[in-house]
């Protein structure tokens, strides 16, 4: 591939705040890629790179100068190829002088450009790069957004309802769980995430609700991300004004599991507590604590920030059995499938991605597929954002 042109300019995502919108030509074909942003983002992710006026003119002007001057008119043999070129361009451990976003926002463009010269659909072009078997992810969607992402009215970030079955079958599904928990919630705002923002003074008490939404619909489970740590304070987690140890939280989740139809639990502790992890897997997976044949999933995310090497530590000491992927924690496409490949070396599963603050770009819902993942978190359907991917998902199910 010989790139001709190359151009970024800022866009408004989700929570009106500017990301890039990156522009990339080759051969009379144009393909463009945005990049999402995190709030709950983990301390070891790559840098997003934002001025602090709150732009990302820095970034853009990145793309513009140095990456466009760097990479129009050289000839690149593969897409790995371009992005380690990017990665070596930038110098840094964790991309913070060209900004993983700029970084992220060609590497996409260019996987895009790539698919579209050789004539196959995005997620097969994934699929090919990565090695891995195509399939339609489990839809994780969320329903009630608390944490940072609604100001703390519940305590963990994520309440989501996991479907089994292909996006045609489960979308129907949880649009209508979703409009009757909307009924029953009544008029209550939504969160940054898409979904609803209701506010309750017991851990429980989401829980109960979707539990007996749920009950009617055999494919449906309930997953949480815990965004633990936004709760961690002083070696301590909080919830509901009230301080946990670690050991107690292990507790709260055990009762949890014990009482709901739990599919799995992400980031139940804060980034630096692999050791808790480990105890709350052995715990949930052992055969006396276990409920019916499925195993718990424990999800990591800023644990391992879609770090291949971060992965590789907490599989080795068996902190979780999942790992969540989000392209924009590591910062080029190339690395974000080389981080699913050290969860499949494990033996474990890829749920890939979104972030709560979030653009019209499809990319992860390609991705998702492409690389055969458990599971895809696109957010709940009170955003177009988020709906988009859901569609993609369909149209990519009539493309294969
Ligand atoms: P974030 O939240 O995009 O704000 O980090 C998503 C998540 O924690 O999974
Ligand atoms: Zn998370």
């Amino acid at each position: 591939m010989r790139i001709d042109h190359l151009e970024a300019r800022a866009i408004l995502d989700t929570r009106k705040k500017p990301t890039l919108e990156t522009t990339i030509s080759a051969n009379t074909f144009t393909a463009t890629a945005s990049v999402p942003s995190g709030k709950s983002t983990g301390s070891h992710e790559a840098c997003e790179l934002r001025d602090s006026d709150g732009s990302v003119a820095s970034a853009i002007k990145n793309v513009n100068e140095e990456i466009a001057e760097a990479i129009i008119g050289k000839r690149f043999e593969s897409l790995d190829e371009l992005d380690s070129f990017l990665i070596e361009l930038d110098g840094t451990p964790n991309k913070s002088r060209l900004g993983a976003n700029a970084i992220l926002s060609v590497s996409i463009a260019a996987m895009r450009l790539s698919a579209m010269l050789k004539d196959v659909p995005l997620w097969k072009a994934i699929s090919e790069r990565a090695g891995t078997k195509p399939q339609a992810p489990r839809l994780f969607v969320n329903v009630m957004n608390g944490g940072v992402h609604a100001d703390f009215k519940l305590p963990f970030q994520e309440y989501m309802l996991v479907v089994e079955g292909k996006t045609s079958e489960a979308l129907p599904i949880v649009q209508e769980i979703f409009a009757k928990l909307g009924e029953r919630l009544g008029d209550v705002p939504m969160g940054d995430e898409g979904g609803y923002a209701p506010t309750f003074d017991t851990i429980e008490k989401p829980f109960e609700i979707l539990t007996d939404l749920i009950k009617e619909y055999p494919s449906v489970s309930i997953a949480i991300d815990a965004a633990a740590s936004e709760l961690f304070h002083n070696g301590s987690y909080e919830l509901l004004n009230k301080t946990y140890a670690p050991e107690e939280l292990t507790s709260i989740y055990g009762s949890i599991v014990s009482q709901f139809p739990i599919h799995s639990i992400e980031d139940p502790f804060s980034e630096n507590s692999g050791e808790d992890f480990a105890k709350l897997m052995a715990q949930l997976n052992s055969p006396s604590t276990r409920l019916g044949a499925t195993t718990i999933l424990v999800v990591g995310d800023d644990l391992t920030v879609t770090n291949p090497a971060r992965i590789k530590t907490a599989t080795e000491n068996k902190e979780l059995n999942a790992v969540l992927i989000k392209p924009n924690q590591i910062g080029t496409v190339k690395e974000a499938i080389e981080a699913v490949q050290a969860t499949y070396a494990a033996g474990f599963q890829a749920i890939a991605s979104h972030r709560s603050g979030e653009t019209m770009d499809t990319f992860i819902a390609d991705f998702a597929y492409g690389v055969g993942a458990h599971g895809i978190k696109a957010g709940g359907l009170g955003q177009k954002e988020r709906l988009e991917k859901y569609k993609r998902l369909l149209e990519i199910e009539k493309e294969a």
